[in-house]
Parts: structure tokens; C-alpha cells; sequence
């Protein structure tokens, strides 16, 4: 007898769970950071506009590859595709993107775990100090928070899709959105947050040119966990009882309601430290925001309510971002786990453990990329500059493949395994799909614009990040 594969136990319990790994440090920092350099409000419009357009219906595709073929990507493809060796490629690059996406998440994981101790013991005033996390991520007392939290992880998914992944996002996402209210209702209270407010809410049309729009797609992109086998994954544990559209609608609508209170908090929390801050002058990468200006920010707040008030947001915001970063974290880890499950057979104990020891060492030759490990730390030389190791996952599984992943995804539903086949599987558990608007749009464009932008934008980042040339604008 075939052992049933697990499903979520619940609509509420699969919304969640997705809506977790959407949820992560993307919404938290990234989107709030390109929203204030790129014109505010019209930077969320032109985002929204791709979430609708662009990402949903790559969301259902995937989301409906998964639960036709009960499989992680590479089975799906490879089931659907009779074994064919090209569409094997898309099934592998499915899966070594989130592998690899998977080990550089957990460097940053582990850094906020450490900041979140670091604030609520008190440390908040040395955290904030300029050369702070300069010193903090060559120590090696770093592995000590490395090794708990991949015990964490470990645990939580060797319990299982209902009782580990599906328990977690019920209790971590409802947290999240009450403290992620808390601290924006508490910043906004702050003298000068309403520049900040006004500076996010009155859209700056003019900062709006093609490198900014391309800059939207691939944050909405990455923000609902697209291209990265996820959703296939996810898919393969949903319900036949389920309306797909319906599910990543919710979604898409829950990720980017996040990335707009993210935004609420952190702009109106900058400008309340400083009312003329220069938002040119923030760094693109969120990175160095969260780790090396927001401590100081906190900081900052003693003077309106005390050291330990300071402290006590500091604190919370980073276990807000942990939390996000958590469910993320395990939502990405579930992919080639299942893809050992499904295609090697073992346990899920075997291939917990399996896949532990594959990610460990990249994990480290990434934690070692910053100066503990000469080696790692000057990698290698492209695109005009050097690169370290944990560089190179990120230019190459973040910023270029994931664009690449959607198109074969598009692609791959609409002409090799059918249109038709995805109507199907879209309708099932969802009576009202039959002829509405979203099966029209999707029909209209999955096969066409779509692809056809993933593809160029694939192209444009290829050149950027490895040629130092942009195609566009
Ligand atoms: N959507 C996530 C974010 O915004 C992206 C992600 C998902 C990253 C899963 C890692 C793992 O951060």
C-alpha cells in the first residue's frame, strides 16, 4: 500500500503556511528600502501592479504543478515531461535554487537571531556602534547561534508538513502581524514620523524609470517565494478540496499588505531620528540596513522612552524579522527535503539529517565570506569587482536564476504540459473558476507576456551582475 502524502490540515492552515514562507525579510526590509529610494507610494503601485500581472498567475501555475503531480519540483517535471532530459534542467534548477537560496538565508537568519539576543541583553548601545557588525561577523561565536538554530530548523521539519511547518506559521504569523501593528502604531507616535509618512505616501512619479521598474518585478518575485520550487512543493500538500486561485490570492494579498506596514514603520522610524535624512543615501542593500542602521535608529529612541523602551523595540523588531525569516527558512528547506523523500525514498528523519549535512558546509563557507577565511572572503573577480563566496549565491541563485525558474515554469505548464491540463487543475475545488476573468487572463498571458518578461529580465541581470551593462534604461 502507497503511504499517503501529508496534506495541510486545513485552507486557514495552507494560506498561512504559504503566506509564511512569502513573509520574509524581502517584505520586512528589502521592500520598505526600495520604496523609499524609489518614489515612495509609486514604487508600491508599480510593485502591486506586478504582484497582480506578473506573479499570480506564475503563483497558481506553480502552486497547481505541485498538486497534478504530488511532487517536489524535480518529480513534477520530470513526471510530467515522461523523463525528458531538458525539462529534467528545469527540475534541477528548481531545486539547487532553493537549496542554495536556503544557505545564504541562513547566514542572515543567524545574524538577526544573534541581534535579537544581542538587544534584550542589554547590548543595544554597543550593537549600535559603527564598527559593531564589522567585528561581530568575524567572531566565531557566530557557529554557536548556527548550530541552534539548524537544530531549530531540523526539529521543525522533521515534525512534519501539519504538525511542524503548518503549526508554526498558525502560531509565528498572527504574532507577526500583532507586533508588526504594535511597532508601527508605536512609531507613528513618535515626533517627526509623519515626514516619513508623507515622504512613503505621496507618490514621487518622477523617480519612476525602467531600472526602478525592473527593480519592482524582482523584489514582487522574490517577496511571494516565486521561481524557487516553493510553491510547487507547496502545492503537492494542498487539498483537492482547495481553490488554488482563491489560496494565492490570499497570498499575494497578505505579502503585500506586510510590505506596506513594513514600510509604515521603518520610513516614519527613520525620519524620527533624523527629519532631513537623505533617502538617496540609503543603502540598497538591507543588509547593511538592518544590521548596521536600524540598531542605531533604536538606539536613538532612548531619549523619548529610556534605555530599556529602546531595548524592548529593538528586541521586538528583530524577533518580528526572525520570526519571518524562520517560517521562510523552513518553507525553502521543505523542497529538497521532499525531493529526498520523493525521489531517494528515505525517511524524513534520513533526509533531514541528509540534507543538514549537504547545507552545513556551504553555510559555514558562507559564514566564513567575511573576512574569517581569506579564501572565501576574495572568492573571485567579476562584473567589475571581487567577490566573496556568500557574493556569488546571491548574485547567481537570487538575483539571476529566479527570473530564469519563472519563465520555465510558464513555459513548461502552458506548452508541455497543456493549457488545458492547467485549466483543469485550476478548477478543481474551485467551482467559480470556469470562465471567470482570472482563468481569461490567464490563458491570455501565462504563455506570452509573461515568459516573454521573465526572460528579458533574466537577460538584463545576466549583464548586469556578470558584465557590469544594463539592456535597459
Ligand atoms: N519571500 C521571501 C522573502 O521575502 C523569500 C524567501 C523565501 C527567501 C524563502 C528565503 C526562503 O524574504
Amino acid at each position: 500500500m502507497t503511504k499517503q502524502r501529508e496534506e495541510f490540515g486545513s485552507r486557514l492552515g495552507f494560506i498561512l503556511a504559504a503566506a509564511g514562507s512569502a513573509v520574509g525579510i524581502g517584505n520586512l526590509v528589502g521592500f520598505p528600502v526600495n520604496a523609499a529610494k524609489s518614489g515612495g507610494a509609486a514604487f508600491l503601485l508599480v510593485y502591486a501592479f506586478f504582484v497582480v500581472v506578473i506573479c499570480l498567475p506564475v503563483m497558481m501555475a506553480e502552486m497547481s504543478l505541485g498538486r497534478h503531480t504530488q511532487r517536489n519540483p524535480l518529480g513534477a517535471y520530470s513526471s510530467l515531461s515522461g523523463g525528458s532530459a531538458l525539462w529534467k534542467i528545469g527540475g534541477w534548477l528548481a531545486l539547487i535554487t532553493p537549496f542554495m537560496i536556503a544557505v545564504f538565508y541562513q547566514v542572515l537568519t543567524v545574524w538577526l537571531l544573534a541581534y535579537f539576543i544581542g538587544a534584550v541583553t542589554g547590548n543595544l548601545a554597543l550593537m549600535a556602534e559603527p564598527t559593531y557588525f564589522g567585528t561581530f561577523i568575524t567572531d566565531t561565536r557566530v557557529f554557536i547561534y548556527l548550530i541552534v538554530l539548524t537544530v531549530l530548523i531540523g526539529f521543525i521539519l522533521n515534525s512534519g508538513v501539519q504538525k511542524g511547518i503548518e503549526r508554526l506559521a498558525k502560531t509565528l504569523m498572527p504574532t507577526l502581524f500583532v507586533m508588526l501593528l504594535l511597532l508601527t502604531a508605536f512609531v507613528l507616535t513618535l515626533p517627526n514620523a509623519l515626514i516619513g509618512v508623507k515622504y512613503y505616501l505621496v507618490p514621487d512619479i518622477s523617480k519612476i524609470n525602467a531600472e526602478v521598474v525592473s527593480i519592482a518585478l524582482g523584489q514582487a518575485f522574490f517577496s511571494l517565494s516565486l521561481g524557487m520550487g516553493i510553491l510547487i512543493t507547496y502545492g503537492s500538500y494542498v487539498s483537492r478540496q482547495e481553490s488554488i486561485a482563491g489560496g494565492a490570492k490570499l497570498v499575494a494579498l497578505v505579502d503585500t499588505s506586510v510590505a506596506f506596514f513594513a514600510g509604515l514603520l521603518i520610513l516614519p522610524a527613520i525620519f524620527a531620528f533624523n527629519p532631513t535624512t537623505d533617502t538617496t543615501e540609503l543603502s540598497t542593500s538591507s543588509v547593511s540596513l538592518v544590521f548596521t542602521f536600524l540598531p542605531k535608529i533604536f538606539l536613538s529612541l532612548q531619549s523619548i522612552v529610556g534605555y530599556t523602551g529602546a531595548s524592548v523595540f529593538a528586541s521586538a523588531f528583530f524577533l518580528l524579522v526572525f520570526f519571518a525569516a524562520l517560517t521562510s527558512q523552513v518553507s525553502i528547506l521543505q523542497v529538497p527535503l521532499s525531493a529526498f523523500q520523493d525521489e531517494l525514498k528515505f525517511s524524513r528523519v534520513k533526509s533531514v539529517v541528509c540534507l543538514g549535512a549537504c547545507a552545513i558546509l556551504l553555510v559555514i563557507a558562507c559564514t566564513v565570506s567575511f573576512g574569517m577565511v581569506d579564501y572565501f572572503t576574495h572568492f573571485t573577480y567579476y562584473g567589475g569587482a571581487s567577490k566573496s563566496f556568500f557574493d556569488i549565491v546571491i548574485d547567481v541563485f537570487y538575483d539571476t536564476i529566479l527570473p530564469l525558474n519563472g519563465f520555465i515554469v510558464c513555459v513548461f505548464a502552458m506548452y508541455y504540459w497543456k493549457k488545458a491540463n492547467l485549466n483543469t487543475e485550476l478548477a478543481v475545488g474551485d467551482k467559480q473558476f470556469e470562465g471567470s476573468f482570472t482563468q481569461k487572463y490567464i490563458n491570455g498571458s501565462l504563455g506570452t507576456v509573461i515568459p516573454l518578461v521573465l526572460l528579458l529580465v533574466f537577460i538584463n541581470t545576466v549583464f548586469i551582475k556578470f558584465f557590469g551593462l544594463s539592456l535597459i534604461g
